[in-house]
């Protein structure tokens, strides 16, 4: 089976995990002192998920991996390769996918290939490279590939906490299936620049030159729109706009960044003198023709063109935009967590469709690559994934926590960071059952984690 060529090799199932406690940015912009809608309407985000210390990249990934296989029913015996994307360094060798190892350890499975690919937000996607390229090369063996993608983003004191957020997205990769890669429309652009970075190891929060970020972000998209149009005309003899995909997925810092993204793809389609542009917003966009492209990142009138594009961000990117808004930044996970929002939305709507990704990590690495829906075979279905993904109820369920009692939770996460010998509380009332958690770490930096059992969970009161 493995010297066969495989067919329509990608995503076949997946599954989302994030912590059950959130804060409300309108909350937060009071708690900060900041004028009222600047987190909402100036950012455009909702809420903000956070790991409270019972909680961590590795207990929400073995904890998404473990309902990944139970809720599609995969044997772990089935598993050939792991990846993990993460940037968050709980330890600086030990991998997070030698944690998850557990769970397949414990059926015997100790023959998986893989390791964590990490640079910003972006080891997500080079984990799904990897998955991807391993199923369609000589060395498959005919197991699946597991991608989890696992963050916890946090922020000193200052303008850039609003952005933080967490999750973890665990995807099982295989041929025939239902969210298959079009390996051949890509396009990358990778640099050197110090735009958001970790250089402290002593803690947990990055430098972030924010403003910088937002521009490289905006460069990189275009150079990688650029490079995936000529790619996509050189294959099929003709060229590509907006138009040709239906729904188009950024990795989300923020969701104001999203909208100023689909708006400058409208931008690139101007300049290119794409069809898509019609000709009321051609003779509105024609003033700012002549600008340089340093000039058209920090011009405030060319935000005409977010204008423009409206209505088509309503139907091509609107609907990815629900988990990001939520949930906040989850670094290597929110790009997939936006992508999980529109199957969400969309379900088997989607068959037939493309999708086109945009996945960006500081310092800076980006892709541009696009998901092509297929018809699935249950329980690879988009309508299962979406029942899995359980997107409404696990959002609906989560615990509002006043801002104070966030800031208190991220002190106490900073005294801990890199720490040893330490209990946690071992409060789990807010955690569904089957969720891991972080019990203690001992004089050895070695760290424990418990799952919380089946029994009923103590009824917690939402609210303040
Ligand atoms: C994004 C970031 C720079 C914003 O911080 P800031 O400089 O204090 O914010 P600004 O003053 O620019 O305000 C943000 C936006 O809200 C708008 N705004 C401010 N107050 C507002 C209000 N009361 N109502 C509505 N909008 C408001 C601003 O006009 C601005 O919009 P614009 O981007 O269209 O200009 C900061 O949160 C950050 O650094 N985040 C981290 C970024 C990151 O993670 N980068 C790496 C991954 S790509």
């Amino acid at each position: 089976m493995a010297a066969e060529r495989v067919k329509d090799v990608g995503i076949l199932a997946m599954d989302i995990y994030f912590p059950p406690n959130c804060v409300l940015q309108e909350e937060l912009e009071t708690h900060d002192g900041v004028s009222k809608g600047k987190y909402t309407i100036g950012l455009g985000q909702d809420s903000m998920a956070f790991c409270t210390e019972v909680e961590d990249v590795i207990s929400m990934s073995l904890t998404v991996v473990k309902t990944l296989l139970k809720n599609y029913n995969i044997d772990p015996k089935c598993i050939g390769r792991l990846e993990v994307g993460s940037e968050t360094v709980i330890d600086k060798s030990k991998s997070i996918k030698t944690w998850l190892m557990q769970i397949f350890e414990e059926c015997g499975n100790t023959d998986i290939e893989g390791v964590d690919s990490s640079n910003a937000c972006y080891g997500g996607t080079a984990a799904l490279f990897n998955c991807v390229n391993w199923a369609e090369s000589n060395s498959w063996d005919g197991r699946y590939g597991l991608v989890v993608c696992t963050d916890s983003a946090v922020y000193a004191e200052g303008p850039a906490r609003p952005t933080g957020g967490a999750a973890a997205i665990a995807m099982l990769i295989g041929p025939n299936a239902p969210i298959s890669l079009e390996s051949k429309f890509r396009g990358s652009h990778m640099a050197h620049v110090y735009d958001f970075y970790k250089p402290d190891l002593a803690s947990e929060y990055p430098v972030v030159d924010g403003k910088l970020s937002q521009t490289c972000y905006l460069m990189a998209l275009d150079s990688c729109y650029k490079t995936f149009c000529k790619r996509y005309e050189k294959i099929e003899g003709k060229p590509f706009s907006i138009v040709d995909a239906d729904s188009f997925v950024f990795h989300s810092p923020y969701n104001k960044l999203v909208q100023k993204s689909f708006a400058r793809l409208y931008y690139n389609d101007f300049l290119r003198n794409c069809s898509i542009v019609d000709k009321d917003s051609r003779e509105k966009l024609e003033p700012y023709l002549g600008l340089s492209s340093e000039e058209s990142y920090q011009s405030r009138d060319l935000e005409v063109c977010q204008q423009v594009a409206k209505p088509l961000y309503d139907t091509k990117v609107q609907p990815t935009t629900l988990i990001p808004k939520q949930l906040g930044n989850m670094y290597t996970a929110s790009l997939y967590a936006a992508f999980a929002s529109v199957v969400h939305n969309k379900h088997d709507a989607l068959v037939g469709q493309r999708i086109v990704m945009f996945s960006y990590g500081s310092g800076m690495t980006s892709t541009m690559f696009s998901f092509k829906i297929n018809e699935g075979q249950h329980p690879f279905s988009l309508t299962n994934i979406a029942s899995i993904l359980d997107i409404s109820n696990k959002l609906e369920s989560r615990h509002v926590v006043p801002p104070k009692k966030f800031v208190e939770a991220l002190k106490l996460m900073e005294h801990r960071y890199g720490a040893k010998d330490f209990v946690t509380s071992q409060d789990t009332r807010l955690l569904v059952p089957g969720t891991y958690y972080l019990t203690h770490v001992d004089s050895m930096y070695r760290r424990f984690y418990a799952v919380k059992g089946d029994t009923a969970a103590t009824p917690v009161t939402n609210g303040h």
